[in-house]
């Protein structure tokens, strides 16, 4: 039997916007997925997928995700034509769009093969072999998930055009932030969605070079005042990151209400993460009360579900 995890993530800043080469930061969380691997007499593979997740999440992806599975495994070069293998999927991170469960997914199911297989591979052949499977998701993806699936903690992350591997760096906190997750229920297509940008970007240039500059320095702001763990400051950048995904067409009313309420109650900031059209947005709080009342706040008013985290050390 092989055993591996991957964490779910949270991006801060930049999603969409690090498909085509800018900055994102992204924040690992402790929620991870768990594969177990144990192999059988009959060739190919079974799952048993007994992740919590929200209403609908399993089903909508369920394609993709053998797609993605297959992948893994080629990566990892195992051949299931002769002996196959069951994959068994649990752990604490409940699958929603936006929390980086397809990223968790197949970096934990890299490392489990990893773990039975001895494949000895270090965890930057396990993040490529992660990115192998999140292009089952999306035939593009920009790399960002798996790579703070991966590693971890707070991740700045440039992808290269050219195809080459990315640039990314550990940010490090001088005492960890507080964070609010908060799901619409909604489950959003990463593929379909991505595509729509693409389509808007190929039909207006000038207006998307015009967004992707504005956006460009708030990443670099977003950055220093990370570091100089100015939360006041990353929450009103966080704030205006939420102002160009709703102009690139990414977020939804759900999501939109979901941020106003978090401002409402005490939020430094707030905005939808991932992929957006449904999925989860996230809220920065100043100290662990007002990240309870923000919580409490977001379920009261409308939130599928809302955990709290931190990030940064
Ligand atoms: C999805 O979690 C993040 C996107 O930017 C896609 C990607 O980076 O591959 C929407």
């Amino acid at each position: 039997m092989g055993q591996g995890s991957g964490f779910g993530k949270s991006i801060l800043f930049g999603e969409h916007f690090v498909v085509y080469g800018l900055p994102a930061i992204a924040a690992g969380i402790s929620s991870r997925t768990i594969a177990v691997v144990t192999r059988k007499d009959s060739p190919g593979w079974t799952l048993d997928d007994d992740r919590p997740a929200m209403p609908g999440y399993k089903e909508k992806k369920l394609d993709e995700q053998k797609v993605s599975i297959d992948n893994v495994i080629r990566y990892c070069g195992i051949d299931l034509s002769k002996e196959g293998i069951h994959i068994e999927l649990k752990g604490d991170l409940v699958c929603a769009s936006g929390i980086g469960a397809s990223a968790a997914n197949c970096v934990a199911l890299a490392r489990a093969l990893n773990d039975e297989f001895d494949l000895e591979l270090s965890d930057e052949r396990i993040n490529e072999a992660g990115y192998e499977g999140e292009k089952g998701y999306h035939g593009t993806p920009s790399g960002i998930d798996n790579t703070a699936s991966t590693f971890g903690g707070l991740v700045w992350y440039i992808r290269n055009l050219d195809g080459d591997s990315p640039t990314f760096e550990k940010i490090k906190l001088e005492k960890p932030a507080y964070l609010v997750i908060a799901s619409t229920g909604l489950t959003a297509s990463t593929k379909e969605v991505v595509g729509d940008v693409r389509a808007k970007k190929e039909e207006d240039p000038e207006w998307f070079e015009e967004i992707i500059r504005e956006y460009d320095e708030l990443v670099h702001d977003a950055k220093k005042a990370l570091m100089k763990y100015n939360m006041e400051k990353v929450g009103q950048l966080m704030n205006r990151n939420h102002e160009l995904l709703q102009k690139i067409t990414v977020s939804c009313k759900e999501l939109d209400e979901l941020v106003k309420v978090a401002k409402e109650h005490g939020a430094l900031g707030a905005k939808m993460t991932g992929t957006g059209r449904g999925g989860n947005m996230i809220a920065l709080a100043q100290d662990e009360t007002t990240q309870v009342k923000i919580k409490e706040a977001l379920i009261e008013n409308g939130a599928a579900g809302a955990w709290t985290t931190t990030f940064g050390i």
